[in-house]
């Protein structure tokens, strides 16, 4: 029987709720004028990222009721069980070992007793080889043609990560080759992704860690199909021109993939934790092994940090916590991740899946429905443009929404002389942002600027919007690694807090088993009584509309 207190009955639970109720009332403007050192006191440093949570609406209590809430929860004991790689993923009966990935050669991670650390470097080595054959031009296609183009096949997971990095890290990237990313089982993804490629120049990295998935599987085998008859060739030209990243070697070798090309890597990695292992492979070619290399460095010094640093300096651990206080007792139902670097475009997609798929859950470890929030909605678009567009609702919207705010000290490096001034404006809306979110504007202040009475509502910024900034010197590929790695351990927090499996995704299940119920019905109008009222009439609308 279980015997584990439930989290809303837990009295550091109750303890916050009191204090909330406390706290209602208290702006950030008497915060900072309660405390004018706050704007350095409560920040971290960790690696090359400097955090500043001042802008939230916590006082010392605060965090430390709500440490003690991630000590009673106890998230440092799952924290230490995930590193000595225990099966802490229940539901599916397996380690959660995505640390294994950036741990260094000489580290000992044992999983069922076995340490899998020397695979690892392994499987870096074999990409690293194949990556500098493919950048060197030794690697060449079935008519002797060096590869130029990279195409990568996956998705979720096997897709976010690589292409989000590659567009993070494109001032590091081998200019000379195009890198593209093909995920939507819309034949336009892949259509668009081959046009105007020589296929005899193309190489196609199939990433899926079961090689099962019916998109990539599908966009794979239409991919041999174009490459084929483009090349007029037969399927010994596939070797030349196919490579698969997965765990499945069966599906690999019935794939018609040789398995000399095949990297490997284990059901340990959960999908949306892999892109530093071989999922990474299109993202190796483009930077290069060096650049992937301080990649996992800069993840593993977060890990560290994680594993290590003290409750009070634990910047996982603090952001994980902050964004249970909001969803608890803010009733925050979204969180915005707003990074000012063009170059971060896919960095919230990314985390969309890295944070929704994770933490999306309604039911226990045990089970049992939850009776709390659980990972709220992450969205988000690079500044400034979303200036543009929805601040206007994080300003003077209803809507209590904590954000995330990322940005750099420097441009990247090689950006055209002409354009380096700009950073400063880029930056300077950067702070304006999180400067007008906390503080405001009160009606007196409007008044004073003599605007007319009617108007003072409309003009007025209640102001109060928490937020955190992170800022560093410049996205290298060592601060992409450490950003991943802050933001994949604060998922972990507050999974473990919440009490749920971050690391399963059934929720994905019952769509894909229906896609596979309902596909003969469109294609062949079979099986049509099967299906609800709506779902029915909409597929004979379609069959309709398709002209069959
Ligand atoms: O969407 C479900 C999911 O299993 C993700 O977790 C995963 O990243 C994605 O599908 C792709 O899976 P695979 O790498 O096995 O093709």
């Amino acid at each position: 029987m279980n015997t584990t207190a439930r989290l809303n009955r837990r009295p550091e639970w109750a303890a916050l709720g009191t204090h909330r109720e406390q706290f209602a009332g208290t702006h950030l403007r008497d915060l900072f004028a309660d405390d004018p050192q706050r704007g350095t006191r409560y920040t971290l440093r960790v690696g090359d990222l400097y955090l500043d949570y001042s802008k939230h609406l916590v006082t010392d209590e605060t965090l430390a009721l709500l440490r003690e809430l991630a000590r009673a929860t106890g998230v440092a004991e799952l924290r230490d069980a995930m590193f000595r790689g225990e099966k802490i993923n229940t539901t599916e009966d397996r380690a959660v070992l995505h640390t294994a990935l950036r741990a260094p050669r000489d580290a000992v991670v044992e999983v069922d007793g076995e340490n899998v650390v020397p695979a690892v470097h392994a499987v870096l080595d074999k990409m690293a080889a194949f990556s500098d054959r493919v950048r060197s031009g030794e690697w060449t296609g079935h008519t002797g043609k060096r590869i130029r183009n990279v195409v990568n096949i996956g998705i979720g997971g096997s897709d976010l990560g690589p292409a989000m990095a590659y567009e993070a890290l494109r001032a590091y990237t081998d200019r000379d080759l195009t890198l593209r990313f093909v995920s939507n089982v819309d034949g336009a993804d892949l259509h668009e992704a081959v046009r105007g490629l020589d296929p005899a120049e193309t190489l196609f990295v199939v990433a899926s860690k079961t090689f099962t998935t019916i998109e990539t599987i599908t966009n794979a085998t239409s991919a041999r199909d174009w490459l084929l008859t483009e090349l007029k060739a037969g399927q010994e030209a596939v070797a030349k021109h196919f490579v698969a990243l997965s765990t499945n070697e069966e599906k690999v070798k019935d794939f018609g993939i040789d398995t000399a090309n095949m990297f490997e890597f284990w059901d340990w990695v959960g999908g949306r934790y892999s892109y530093d292992s071989a999922i990474g492979l299109s993202l190796m070619i483009a930077i290069g092994p060096q650049r992937f290399r301080e990649m996992l460095d800069g993840f593993h010094l977060v890990d560290e940090h994680f594993r290590t640093a003290p409750p009070e300096e634990n910047a996982p651990l603090l952001l994980g916590l902050l964004g249970i206080w909001y969803g608890a007792f803010f009733d925050a139902q979204s969180h915005a991740v707003l990074p000012y670097s063009h170059y971060l475009s896919k960095f919230t997609a990314y985390l969309q899946q890295l944070d929704m798929e994770s933490n999306g859950k309604s039911v226990d470890r045990e089970g049992r429905p939850v009776d709390w929030q659980t990972g709220p909605v992450v969205w988000g678009t690079p500044g400034t443009n979303g200036q543009h567009a929805y601040y206007q609702l994080i300003h003077q919207g209803t809507k209590l929404i904590p954000a995330d705010f990322i940005g750099f000290a420097r441009p990247v490096p090689g950006l055209l002389p002409g354009l380096v001034a700009q950073h400063d404006l880029l930056m300077a809306n950067f702070f304006a942002q999180t400067q007008a979110l906390a503080f405001g504007k009160t009606a007196e202040e409007v008044r004073a600027e003599g605007v007319p009475e009617e108007l003072v509502p409309h003009k007025t910024f209640r102001g109060d919007h928490p937020t955190t900034t992170i800022l560093a010197g410049e996205l290298t590929p060592a601060v992409l690694g450490q950003l991943i790695a802050l933001y994949e351990h604060k998922v972990f927090v507050q999974g473990a807090v919440w009490d749920i499996d971050s690391f399963d995704q059934w929720g994905v299940e019952l769509g894909k088993v229906l896609a596979k119920r309902i596909e003969p019905v469109l294609t062949e109008g079979a099986g049509g009584e099967q299906l609800d009222g709506s779902t029915a009439a909409l597929a004979d609308v379609y069959r309709t509309l398709r002209g069959r």
